[in-house]
């Protein structure tokens, strides 16, 4: 008998440079799914806070743009584009400082419900592969797949550098270990493993090794 394909939902979760977004778009691209980028609406509320002069540690401001801001991707010439109120804001969200503001932003229970039923309404089709913190134990708790992705501290911190070599290795570190404290140490949906999550450590391996591991458990879910 030939089972039937299914078109599977897939989070993907981890801390930041553990290579879940560049994973999650090679098998997004492999399986014909689509791609939800989820920290890009987190960095577009940092965005928008950033440059009202308001500070995203403020849970009132944060909630307000949070509801206030229309989010839109799209996908052109094989790039996944954020449009926020109808701009295109792709290039504006990728800097430090808009990810220290997403994360700061993304401590804020209000930001964190005004952002859920946009990211359950892109899943609702399935086939779909979505990256964040949380989407295994909060947006998509029934997801057919859960991968957790992790490395080390210390490979993070040099392929963060490798892609912005204009700040120190040592500063890099510092960084990413004070944005994991606080991904993982808030109250509300906290980065963690969900109980049914797969573990892979891409500690040492290759981009490829790791999209062959997590489409080897796709096709075991059905997809
Ligand atoms: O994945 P990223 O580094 O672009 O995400 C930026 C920040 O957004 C991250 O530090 C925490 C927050 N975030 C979140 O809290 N939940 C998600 N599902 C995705 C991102």
């Amino acid at each position: 008998m030939i089972a039937a394909q299914v078109r599977i939902a897939i989070a993907i979760d981890g801390p930041a440079s553990s290579g879940k977004g560049t994973v999650a778009r090679f098998v997004a691209a492999r399986l014909g799914y689509s791609y939800v980028d989820t920290g890009a609406l987190y960095r577009g509320v940092g965005l928008l806070m950033l440059r009202a002069g308001l500070d995203p540690t403020d849970a009132g401001a944060a909630t307000r743009v949070a509801l206030g801001a229309r989010f839109d991707f799209e996908w052109r010439e094989g790039s996944l584009r954020l449009k926020i109120d109808g701009v295109d804001e792709t290039g504006s969200i990728r800097g430090e400082d808009v990810g220290r503001a997403a994360s700061a932003v993304a401590v804020h229970p209000g930001v964190r419900s005004a952002l859920l039923q946009a990211q359950r309404d892109l899943a609702a089709r399935g086939g779909v592969v979505m990256d964040g913190r949380d989407i295994g134990t909060v947006v998509l708790p029934n997801a057919q797949l859960k991968i957790y992705l992790d490395a080390s501290l210390e490979e993070r911190a040099r392929r963060r550098h490798a892609e912005a070599p204009g700040v120190p290795l040592d500063a890099v570190r510092q960084q990413l270990e004070a944005r994991d404290r606080q991904d993982s140490g808030r109250e509300t949906a906290p980065l963690r493993l969900a109980d049914d999550a797969e573990f892979v450590d891409t500690t040492g391996r290759s981009v490829e090794e790791v999209v062959q591991q997590v489409l080897a458990l796709a096709r075991d879910r059905g997809a």
